[in-house]
């Protein structure tokens, strides 16, 4: 399932769109290059779960949490610094998977081996300056009802 992003305000309501669906454990792992819109997203998806503080890629500490509505916990990691998966270990990577959070992880294609059963991938390109397409893809059942959820939320919208 693609999305189409068109500006950066688009890109943040698919991100708010998508809040409305995640509940605890949920896993939604972000693809792209730098630039692609992942952290931006995930603004969107934190501003869905009542979040407003300043959402920033995580890049220099890996991974920052942040307290929601309703006793939901976002865990938002960036991977992009990580050179070797041992690593993970040393952040409580898995630990933290396991917490009962909602996790996003940008560059979590890093680390496939990584990655939990069940998880939601959205893969980002860049198409011009403005344009992105969100590629949708549902890995495992939970991951496959968050991507159709989604479209048919996007799709509804429109
Ligand atoms: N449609 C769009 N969606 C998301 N970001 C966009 C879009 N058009 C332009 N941009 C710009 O692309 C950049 C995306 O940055 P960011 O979200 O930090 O990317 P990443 O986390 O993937 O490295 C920002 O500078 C943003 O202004
Ligand atoms: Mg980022």
């Amino acid at each position: 399932m693609m999305l189409r992003s068109d500006a950066i305000e688009r890109t943040i309501e698919f991100g708010r769109a998508l809040a409305k669906l995640l509940e605890n454990d949920d896993v939604v792992v972000l693809c792209g290059d730098l630039g692609a819109g992942k952290t931006h997203l995930t603004k969107g998806i934190a501003e869905g779960l009542g979040i407003f503080s300043d959402i920033t890629s995580p890049t220099f500490n890996i991974m920052r949490q942040y307290d929601c509505d309703g006793g939901k916990v976002l865990c938002h990691w960036d991977l992009y610094r990580l050179d070797e998966i041992e690593q993970l270990d040393d952040v409580d990577f898995y630990g933290m998977l396991e917490s009962g959070c909602i996790t996003v992880i940008e560059w979590g294609d890093r680390f496939p081996e990584a990655l939990p059963d069940d998880y939601l991938k959205i893969s980002i390109s860049l198409d011009s300056a403005t344009e992105r397409t969100l590629e949708l893809e549902g890995i495992g059942p939970r991951g496959l009802a968050l991507a159709q959820g989604l479209a048919s939320m996007i799709a509804g919208a429109e």
